[in-house]
């Protein structure tokens, strides 16, 4: 069966004014909707048709460039949108996750930090991911498509550093697109369901 676009889980105005509307016509409708359209054009006869799309991430990621590119970003812009939500962001995180961060990253503003570090600093696109390893957090970051699928872990929560994502609201400011993401944009209700699955 085809992959298919999943639809914004909120208005495209939603999520004003920390991003616009346009940005969400032009980053869902276009670019998610194209990745979702060249996977499925290049999975027949692959060898990877029928499977699911964390086994296509997997099993894809230096064997077949193409299907991995497209098969990675319908997953994780299938996330994005719903690891963000009107009115989120900030200090507000479910009980488990905090005592986590606490634990395993040095508490929340440390995690802030380093996350928003992670996405300054992958050079070119990519994404931050906030990321579960072996029963542990930690701050990643990935080039291109990439996901912490790919590397032994499990993503609780990432942000698409890729210019489509912020050039029309922010510009070349990736870190003040970055600061409204954590502080303003985080659905940290998708981030513990991402950690209830790991555990599940
Ligand atoms: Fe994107």
């Amino acid at each position: 069966m085809a992959f298919e676009l999943p639809p914004l889980p909120y208005d495209y105005d939603a999520l004003q004014p920390h991003m616009s509307a346009e940005t969400l016509q032009y980053h869902h409708d276009k670019h998610h909707q194209a990745y979702v359209d060249t996977l499925n054009k290049l999975l027949p006869g692959s060898g990877f048709e029928g499977k699911s799309l964390e086994d296509i991430v997997k099993e894809s990621y230096g064997k077949n460039q193409p299907i991995f590119n497209n098969a990675g970003q319908h997953f994780n812009h299938t996330h994005f949108w719903r690891w963000m939500k009107k009115g989120g962001g900030g200090k507000k995180l479910p009980a488990k996750l905090q005592t986590m961060i606490d634990k395993d990253l040095g508490g929340y503003d440390k995690f802030r930090n380093d996350f928003i570090e992670a996405g300054k600093g992958q050079f070119g696109s990519g994404w931050a991911w906030l990321t579960l390893k072996d029963g542990k957090l930690e701050v990643t970051k990935t080039p291109n498509g990439e996901n912490p699928l790919v590397h032994g872990g499990w993503p609780l929560l990432g942000v698409d550093v890729w210019e489509h994502s912020y050039y029309i609201d922010y510009r070349n400011a990736r870190p003040k697109y970055l600061e409204a993401f954590v502080d303003n944009l985080i659905n940290w209700d998708h981030v513990e369901e991402m950690l209830e699955k790991a555990s599940s």
